[in-house]
């Protein structure tokens, strides 16, 4: 089922998310609906609280980074994981800046710095626990969900510059102001 993707000033997108079980209702068909309602925005990731539930779950899938034509040095094809209860255990190298976007802030791209690996911990959608390390765009797109679930969006890193320049964006954008091609909920729908 494709579901509203949640836009930026709901304030469900500032809470910190909170751990699951495996008994949590409709998981699997939660999963599911998150790939579904990912793919049809031609997005690469999507945190729960985008979907307007405050929990500890993000998926990702970066096939999306790689043309069709495209060397895929980086393995992004294969990178099609879900993420219960994760836990950023330690970031470290070099920060590089990457265009990121949010498909909760729609029209908006900004560089953001970040560390370039990450070691994680969480549980997988059959709840077996996996602990991995990442680097580069995996763990780019990995840090920039992880933030979804504490309530932090990719436009809190930027300059006091850049924020005053995309303000009036931002609002329009909390305000349904904006044209998009999937289907969101915007702060004043109920
Ligand atoms: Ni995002």
């Amino acid at each position: 089922m494709i579901l509203p993707i949640v836009a930026y000033g709901d304030s469900v997108l500032r809470k910190r998310g909170e751990d699951i079980d495996k008994d949590y209702p409709g998981l699997q068909e939660l999963i599911d609906s998150m790939f579904e309602t990912m793919y049809k925005a031609s997005g690469v990731g999507l945190a729960a609280p985008q979907i307007g539930k405050p929990i500890r779950l993000f998926i990702v899938d970066t096939t999306g980074f790689v043309e069709e034509d495209e060397e895929d040095d980086e393995g992004l094809r294969e990178f099609k994981k879900v993420f219960i209860n994760p836990e950023i255990m330690d970031e470290k190298g070099e920060e590089w800046a990457f265009n990121e976007g949010c498909l909760s802030i729609p029209d908006v791209r900004e560089d953001v710095d970040r560390p370039e690996k990450i070691a994680i911990r969480y549980f997988d959608r059959n709840f077996a626990e996996q602990q991995e390390e990442y680097e580069g765009l995996k763990a780019r797109v990995i840090q920039h969900e992880y933030d979804h679930i504490e309530g932090i969006l990719f436009t809190d890193y930027l300059s006091p510059l850049r924020k005053r320049v995309l303000k009036t964006k931002l609002n329009n954008i909390a305000k349904g102001k904006v044209s998009v091609s999937y289907k969101m909920k915007f702060p004043h729908q109920k």
